[in-house]
């Protein structure tokens, strides 16, 4: 008798394992929506998040310009007043750069640095490097930045 219930009860046991493992899955109520944010630039975080313009637009920094006038070795040739080294003084040079072309004093800037064989400085010889023609554009930035001081 109680061999009968036993068999009874692994009967149903196994019906019910059976019916559990052949149940169909239901789907979820809500189906998922995928939709994935585009890998441009600038899109993912609002303009005015600090966050952001931290990575676009980091402002110069005219101190680190002075490390990198300084590391760079421009301080060998140009004194920040007025001595004539090598090459001029650079006090005041981003007004004087004004007069020195129709382009803007940034723009002078930028050509004396990286092409400084473009235009010479009157009295001068092409005497100064061309390796800053592959200076990245922030460090550039930070040096105009600090030339822009020298007043
Ligand atoms: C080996 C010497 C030498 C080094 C190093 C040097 N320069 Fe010059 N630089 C000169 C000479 C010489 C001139 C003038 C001739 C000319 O216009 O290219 C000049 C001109 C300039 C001018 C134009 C000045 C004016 O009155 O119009 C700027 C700006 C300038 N250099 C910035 C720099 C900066 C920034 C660095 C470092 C990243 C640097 N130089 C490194 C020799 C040098």
């Amino acid at each position: 008798m109680n061999q009968k219930v036993l068999l009874l009860f692994s009967a149903c046991f196994f019906i019910w394992v059976l019916s559990a493992c052949t149940e169909v899955p239901v789907p979820t109520a809500t189906p998922v929506t995928f939709s994935p944010t585009p890998a441009v630039k600038d899109s993912r975080v609002p303009s005015n998040s600090s966050a952001n313009s931290v990575v676009t637009t980091r402002a110069s920094d005219p101190t680190s310009g002075e490390n990198l006038f300084i590391n760079l070795g421009c301080n060998a040739c140009h004194s920040i007043g007025e001595d004539k080294i090598i090459g001029p003084g650079l006090k005041g040079v981003f007004e004087r750069a004004q007069t020195r072309s129709n382009m803007s004093s940034e723009d002078y800037l930028t050509q004396s640095i990286k092409y400084p064989g473009e235009y010479l400085v009157e009295g001068y010889d092409n005497l100064m490097p061309t390796t800053y023609s592959d200076l990245p554009e922030s460090d550039l930035k930070d040096i105009i930045s600090y030339l822009k001081t020298l007043d």
